[in-house]
């Protein structure tokens, strides 16, 4: 009888394992907005991103890695910090990597680095239509507290806010 083969890595444990996580500099700005217009159907502004760069309240993390032929940035989250809260802006990781844990990685680093700063909790808004990013702030722990009408101006679509006690 043949010996067992050792498991394969899943794809999201091979994905995880290589992320590193790391403040946005200028120098990414180009390789942010490829996967800023990939992610989403209205994206920011290149000028949005640069003006962010320039906040002290604001951070852009990225989430980067290694794989061959693939750009090496793979998702990016960017929040505010507003006295005891960290308000997320954006949150986005590559078509092509999702399900993987790229955004739970940088949620945690997000989350992480507001609680070092003083956080106690945390607000996302997302659309109403958005299932991938409700299903994400579901499992990770955060609860619905109300919902703001026609807060996209783009088409006009309801966003549901969402809270997290740290
Ligand atoms: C929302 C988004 C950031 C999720 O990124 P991701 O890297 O795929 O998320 P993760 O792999 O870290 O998922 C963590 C958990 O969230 C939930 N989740 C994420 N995407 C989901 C989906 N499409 N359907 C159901 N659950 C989902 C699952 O519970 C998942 O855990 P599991 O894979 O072990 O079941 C991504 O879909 C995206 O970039 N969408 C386009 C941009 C966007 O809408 N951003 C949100 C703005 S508020």
């Amino acid at each position: 009888m043949r010996a067992r083969e050792p498991s394969t890595p899943r794809g999201q444990e091979a994905v995880a394992a290589t992320l590193e996580v790391r403040p946005m500099v200028l120098a990414d700005l180009e390789d942010v907005m490829d996967l800023e217009r990939l992610a989403f159907k209205h994206p920011w502004s290149t000028e949005l991103f640069r003006r962010e760069l320039l906040h002290d309240w604001s951070t852009i993390l990225l989430a980067t890695g290694k794989k061959p032929s693939f750009p090496k940035i793979y998702g990016f989250v960017i929040y505010w910090m507003v006295h005891d809260e960290i308000h997320i802006l954006n949150l986005a990781s590559h078509p092509k990597l999702r399900r993987q844990g790229i955004a739970r990685r940088l949620m945690a680093e997000a989350l992480e680095r507001g609680r070092a700063r003083g956080a106690t909790l945390t607000t996302p808004e997302v659309r109403r239509s958005n299932f991938p990013a409700l299903s994400l702030y579901r499992a990770l722990g955060y609860r619905q507290v109300g919902i703001r009408p026609n807060y996209y101006v783009d088409e006009g679509e309801d966003a549901v806010v969402m809270v997290l006690d740290l």
